[in-house]
């Protein structure tokens, strides 16, 4: 008899939470294999700024950014569910998490003692997250990222049309030099595409 290890298949943490939050979970199935990969190709590592993975639910992309990651590249994975950090927790247990809002990055990589941001993986489901929600996240994303910080998110096919018009769009153009993306994902529920952007028109913040 298989023994019962009392967690929650690792693909049920996400259905659940996003039955009892739909806004904020976003999406119905966590992250496929092939989307990890794509997102953790689409970093450009730093050797000693730290990453940020924000969103990051029950791990499905993080496992994917912890095998890509050079050795002394510091880690950080901040999530809001605490059901869904439990999860990630359990199934890497090594990772450092915070529980909270990515809207409170600045003061959580302040506490945490992060030092300089290279990259910050938003695995957030932007398109369905309130506008004034969406900027509050990416004003804090931006005062925390070092001047040659990249941003990556992904984006499911079918709230592109409708993203590509928004005013967070609008305003990572007006905040990224090179805002760049990759083909689509197909073996992902939904597909997605990899967004990175790179080039901090902002100046960066002084005490980051
Ligand atoms: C679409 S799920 C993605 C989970 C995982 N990254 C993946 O790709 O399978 C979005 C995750 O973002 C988290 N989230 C939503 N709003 C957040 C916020 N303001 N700050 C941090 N995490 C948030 C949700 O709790 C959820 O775990």
């Amino acid at each position: 008899m298989p023994k019962k290890s009392g967690a929650a298949p690792a693909d049920s943490t996400i259905l659940r939470q996003f039955v009892a939050r739909p806004r904020e979970v976003g999406a119905v199935w966590r992250s496929s294999p092939a989307l990890g990969i794509a997102m953790a190709e689409a970093v450009r590592w730093p050797e000693t700024a730290a990453v940020v993975e924000a969103g990051a639910g029950d791990g499905a992309i993080t496992e994917h950014l912890l095998a890509a990651k050079p050795s002394g590249t510091p880690f950080l994975a901040v999530e809001l569910n605490r059901m869904c950090a439990h999860e990630l927790a359990r199934r890497l247990p090594d990772v450092r998490i915070v529980v909270d809002d990515l809207a409170n990055l600045c003061s959580i990589c302040a506490s945490e003692k992060v030092g300089e941001v290279g990259a910050v993986v938003a695995t957030l489901p932007w398109s369905v997250i309130p506008e004034d929600k969406q900027t509050s996240m990416l004003e804090a994303i931006l005062e925390t990222l070092g001047p040659d910080g990249q941003l990556l998110f992904y984006i499911y096919i079918q709230a592109l049309p409708f993203w590509r018009r928004s005013p967070f769009a609008k305003l990572l153009h007006t905040s990224f030099r090179t805002i760049e993306h990759g083909s689509v994902v197909w073996k992902n529920v939904p597909p997605a595409v990899v967004f990175s952007c790179r080039g901090l028109r902002r100046a960066p913040n002084p005490t980051g």
